[in-house]
């Protein structure tokens, strides 16, 4: 097993590896204080592993209730959040007590948000059932629910007590949500490993999950150590993200989180290397990779169509956009640009 120490606002541990679902329990139990335990988790995570987890809750003796919605990005909204802070309520779960939030991303950020305001704040356990939540969304402490205007308009950054990340539970990821989760990865191989992204050229991620876990969160780790509120570095991680966003809000959110990011991330990589920040040869080596997952590698709106969602993009500052600008693979900067620019910027990565 794998232990990373995050040291933000508040300090916490991640446990990455094999059969940790099962000893639930007694890592809930080293938190202190806790009685109740509210697990949240969707319908189709919770039918896999819900009996594992709630079962060694309770016998660490904990009391133990569930709170279980369909699953996917719909119910990723304030009206489920509603409904979970009145069962939190039911429950009479106290400041002591704990959310413990079982499946990808969706649970953790709702179960998150849940957590950041039930109370004015008690703690919860991230427990990643997905690649992208194991590799990105359960650590750094960003919650969220979606408005119908847009995805995450409404949050709070509330940090984990504690991430049980066991690799195990990905071995019954759809393909497709694997493939999403991939997008993810090889962010963090631009973005700072450019060892590690060679290696996920030639090795599939899914022969190395316990180690590429492990590398994405150490990134994360520093990033979030470094900038916990997403002012300097850590915004970093939304290379991909802005162009991403635009092609996901143009399919209705039809597009899988992941394979939006893999879209932005080669269209703002050939605009890169067009206007001379990329070294030559950085955009085809990572379309390729992304190839080699079945991932895809243009957006298929038209730049109209796009820009209106890039002039909301709340990661902009006033009158520009922070695009996050690969310089080769394993090193990115942040770069500032006029919102006025960014159709240039679209149509230099092949969106016409
Ligand atoms: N907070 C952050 O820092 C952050 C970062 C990135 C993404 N996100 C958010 O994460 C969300 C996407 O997360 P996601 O991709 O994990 O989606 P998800 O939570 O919707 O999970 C995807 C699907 O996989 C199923 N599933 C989950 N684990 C499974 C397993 N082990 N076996 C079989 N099926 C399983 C789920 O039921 C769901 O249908 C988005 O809402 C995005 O905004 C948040």
């Amino acid at each position: 097993m794998k232990e990373i120490i995050v040291k933000a606002s508040d300090a916490y541990r991640i446990l990455i590896g094999h059969d940790l679902l099962k000893e639930t329990g007694p890592y809930v139990r080293e938190l202190g204080s806790v009685s109740s335990v509210m697990i949240v988790s969707d319908d189709r995570v919770y039918a896999l592993y819900g009996e594992t987890v709630e079962a060694s809750l309770r016998s660490a003796g904990f009391r133990v209730f569930s709170f279980v919605f369909p699953n996917g990005e719909k119910s990723k909204n304030l009206e489920v959040y509603g409904q979970l802070l009145n069962e939190l309520a039911k429950q009479a779960l106290t400041r002591n007590d704990l959310i413990a939030a079982l499946g990808g991303g969706v649970v953790g950020d709702l179960a998150g948000f849940a957590a950041a305001t039930y109370l004015r704040g008690i703690r919860f356990l991230q427990i990643p059932t997905t690649l992208l939540a194991a590799v990105d969304s359960s650590v750094g402490g960003k919650t969220a629910v979606d408005l119908s205007e847009g995805k995450n308009l409404v949050g709070a950054f509330h940090q984990p007590s504690l991430v049980l990340s066991d690799v195990d539970t990905l071995e019954t990821l759809p393909e497709e949500q694997y493939r999403s989760g991939v997008a993810e990865t090889l962010k963090y191989g631009v973005i700072g490993a450019e060892d590690l992204f060679r290696r996920w050229k030639t090795t599939p991620v899914k022969a190395m999950y316990e180690e590429t876990v492990e590398a994405a969160v150490t990134m994360k780790r520093d990033l979030v150590e470094k900038d916990e509120f997403d002012r300097g570095d850590r915004m970093l991680l939304n290379f991909g993200h802005t162009f991403g966003h635009a092609a996901e809000a143009c399919s209705q959110y039809g597009l899988l989180h992941g394979e939006a990011v893999a879209m932005g991330m080669a269209v703002i990589t050939k605009a890169a290397e067009t206007f001379g920040y990329a070294a030559s040869g950085t955009a085809e080596e990572l379309t390729e990779t992304l190839r080699f997952y079945g991932l895809p590698v243009e957006i298929p709106y038209p730049k109209e169509a796009l820009l209106p969602h890039l002039w909301l993009d709340k990661k902009g500052r006033g009158e520009t956009v922070n695009l996050i600008v690969p310089e080769r693979i394993g090193k990115c900067r942040i770069l500032p640009v006029k919102k006025e620019d960014l159709g240039s910027w679209l149509e230099a990565g092949g969106v016409l």
